[in-house]
């Protein structure tokens, strides 16, 4: 078996993403797609952006896709179209990346954090309703690590005080809540083309979905320095768009999506027999597909006792694992201006202390992930893994 140095210097017996070993099984397709671009010299818009926008509004059931430069763009981008700002409020989790906060922040309005469901992971349903105010601008819910949330419950809150509903969607492309795909259930959906993501960029990517095409409009208008035509300023924009070159990439991987996301399926089925098989479903928290969802796993992450020991461990024998996310947003410094203290968001907090991901790429072996699940069955003292 072949190892590889972490970011850290620690030696691993395999990547936590493998992204060399799926650059490999497409290369050529890849390296063509550039030299496309290369040879038109289009690198701003032009048609493999538009085509890109095309084949992911149809991939997310969306009638409209505007790309733009990063996930995190895509959420300003939304909140801009919404005119949120200064005086107004903005609920979301705790318990995401810090980008679905921070665009909140950025426009100078206040992120309202909602305590998340202890099994899911995601902001609470049940928890939403007092969180909402007059200033309400919008509701920011996050398909955290793959798999959507109770979007019923949330529309069905979001719609009697018409709030208007921002899917964070970046790490849920392809991910389906009672047949319908994320991004386009809310006003809009927000999504991430981070090359960690199931359909990555070779750099930064993001993409807006929605069904208004009023909104869809003023999202063209934002993305692009505030006009519709060159020259032209109706409204304070941003140059926040998509670049040619991954728009190319991105429609080469498109293709592969379902298959990479059916081969991350097929792994985390593996995980949670395996821990099963070995009793380990007693002592881990593993993920729970909930009724109607489908779970694209991004990310497979289990809930360990002594998580921060178990890590150490896993290192020690060369497993990477990684922890999304170590600390909730509303106690990160950054957020501390809100006035937030320990124990404010319980769920959230325990979480943080027991969360931990395991490798899922598409491209892991079996070999691979009985190593993972070996080390895991040494560190709490269960019976040797027999193959
Ligand atoms: C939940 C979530 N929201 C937003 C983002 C921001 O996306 P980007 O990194 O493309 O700006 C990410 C990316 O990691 C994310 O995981």
């Amino acid at each position: 078996m072949t190892t590889s140095t972490s970011s850290k210097g620690s030696l691993q017996l395999f990547p936590f993403l493998d992204l060399k070993a799926q650059y490999r099984t497409i290369k050529p397709e890849i390296d063509a797609a550039i030299q496309r671009v290369m040879e038109s010299q289009q690198y701003i818009l032009g048609p493999e952006v538009e085509s890109l926008e095309k084949e992911i509004a149809a991939y997310t059931q969306a009638q409209f896709a505007i790309g733009c430069a990063s996930g995190s763009d895509a959420l300003l981008l939304a909140l801009m179209a919404l005119e949120v700002g200064p005086g107004d409020e903005v609920v979301t989790t705790p318990f995401t990346f810090v980008a679905s906060a921070g665009a909140i922040a950025r426009l100078g309005a206040r992120p309202v954090f909602v305590d998340i469901d202890p099994i899911t992971y995601s902001l609470d349903p049940g928890k939403l309703e007092t969180a909402l105010t007059p200033t309400t601008k919008a509701i920011i819910p996050v398909h955290l690590f793959g798999m959507a949330v109770d979007m019923d419950s949330i529309m069905e809150i979001a719609n009697t005080r018409e709030i208007p509903v921002i899917e964070d969607a970046a790490q849920a492309i392809g991910a389906k809540y009672n047949g319908r795909a994320v991004g386009g259930i809310g006003l809009c959906g927000c999504f991430s083309f981070f090359p960690s993501k199931n359909l990555g960029a070779a750099g930064d990517g993001g993409l807006l979905t929605t069904n208004d095409p009023e909104f869809a409009d003023n999202l063209r208008v934002l993305h692009n320095h505030g006009g519709h035509s060159k020259y032209e300023c109706e409204v304070i924009g941003m140059n926040s768009r998509l670049d040619a070159l991954q728009a190319a990439i991105l429609r080469v991987k498109l293709r592969y999506l379902d298959a990479w996301t059916e081969g991350r399926q097929k792994n985390a089925t593996r995980y949670s027999e395996l821990f099963k098989s070995r009793g380990l479903d007693r002592i881990l928290g593993l993920p729970r597909v909930q009724t109607g969802c489908t779970h694209i796993y991004n990310q497979y992450v289990i809930r360990a006792p002594q998580r921060d020991e178990l890590k150490a461990a896993l290192r020690g024998c060369g497993v990477p694992t990684e922890i999304y996310y170590p600390v909730p947003l509303h106690l990160q410094r950054g957020f501390s201006y809100l006035g937030y203290k320990p124990g404010d968001l319980r769920e959230a907090e325990a979480v943080s202390r027991e969360v931990l991901a395991l490798p899922i790429f598409p491209e892991m072996s079996a070999g691979q992930q009985d190593l993972v699940v070996n080390a895991i069955a040494t560190f709490y003292g269960t019976r040797a893994f027999a193959p």
